[in-house]
């Protein structure tokens, strides 16, 4: 059995996607013809070869522009639902997904416009390709700790009644530490949200455990750097900490050089409960599917390597015992016998 179909059937969760990372260069340029927004790109090519950066900066100062042609509820309701017909065409049956109200407001994009528009979205996407999902606010983390309480005062009534089931971190992260906003994630626990933050994509290892530590998330974003401490590893697989691998990602942001030298398998091994996941598919050249199959090709991951990234990625949602579960007999059941068949 060949392994993208193998993976594809294997019933996934996706836990680290930034949906305003999923705009392509299409919808790009459709939605600033659509809404008379002027970008500095002519056509889908010019948007494609601007796509050169090495570093975090570069692509968030690329990733920040882009969202400009974002403006009405249904350019948010179509943007999320391009996503969730991409993921349950790779096989996911859950996905918990990120967007940066602070993105959209700072352009006087009211947060109801970018919220609204995404959940009706999520909602038809349960209903019309069966995929459940959970939205999750990041608030971003070059600015300050109170901008990050304000978008967190306007997602009150979304907090409230559970529409917005998470908050989490990202943006540039060097010089940014965890820390920084221990307040807000102090309060953001206490009104019942699900906590998950970036940390060691380009920030030190310290920043992972920061995360950890001051800021309790239940989550880490990306978290290679981990890696350079042994003593965080081992704590971090005591605790069951599951981690939001993104492989494509990685090798245009974290320093990976080719993905023969992906830190995926040397992750499992130590016993991490790492997950793969795609964060910014239409930059960094692939959805969930293409990430498994470009990480496992690279590393040569076997049938069982391929179930555990699957399993990781249930075990690690924010669903109810109940509903994952039901996912992991269905899992099981979609591997049993095949796995020992994949061809790497
Ligand atoms: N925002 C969108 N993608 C991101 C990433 N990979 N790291 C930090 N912030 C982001
Ligand atoms: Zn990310």
């Amino acid at each position: 059995m060949d392994m993208r179909s193998f993976v594809r059937a294997l019933p996934k969760a996706e836990l680290h996607l930034h949906l305003e990372g999923a705009l392509d260069p299409e919808t790009m340029m459709r939605l600033a013809r659509r809404n008379g927004v002027d970008i500095p790109f002519r056509s889908v090519e010019e948007i494609r070869a601007a796509y050169r950066f090495t570093e975090l900066q570069d692509f968030l100062d690329i990733y920040y522009r882009g969202m400009d042609v974002l403006r009405t509820e249904e350019d948010f309701y179509d943007l999320a639902t391009g996503y969730l017909e991409r993921a349950a065409a790779d096989g996911a049956v859950h996905v918990e997904v990120f967007f940066d109200p602070q993105g959209h407001t700072a352009r006087g994009i009211p947060f109801a416009v970018a919220a609204d528009g995404i959940l009706a979205a999520l909602a038809d996407g349960r209903e019309r390709l069966g995929v459940t999902s959970l939205l999750i606010m990041c608030v971003l983390r070059h600015l300050s700790e109170d901008d990050g309480f304000a978008a967190f005062r306007e997602a009150g009534p979304y907090i409230a009644d559970g529409r917005i089931a998470g908050l989490g971190l990202d943006s540039t992260e060097r010089d940014n530490p965890p820390a920084k906003f221990e307040r807000l994630f102090a309060a953001a626990r206490g009104a019942g949200l699900r906590l998950v933050a970036h940390a060691g994509e380009e920030g030190p290892a310290s920043y992972v455990a920061e995360a950890v530590d001051r800021l309790g998330v239940d989550r880490i974003d990306h978290g290679n750097r981990a890696l350079e401490d042994p003593a965080l590893v081992r704590r971090l697989a005591e605790r069951g900490m599951t981690l939001t691998v993104c492989p494509l990602s990685n090798l245009r942001l974290c320093g990976v050089p080719d993905m023969r030298r992906h830190p995926l398998k040397r992750m499992l091994d130590a016993g991490l409960k790492a997950t793969v996941n795609s964060d910014d598919p239409a930059y960094f050249g692939g959805y969930l599917l293409d990430n498994f199959v470009a990480v496992a090709e690279a590393l040569e991951l076997d049938g069982a390597d391929l179930v555990a990234l699957a399993r990781n990625s249930i075990e690690g949602s924010f669903l109810d015992d109940a509903a994952k579960r039901a996912h992991l007999d269905r899992l099981a059941g979609a591997a049993a016998g095949r796995a020992e068949q994949v061809r790497p």
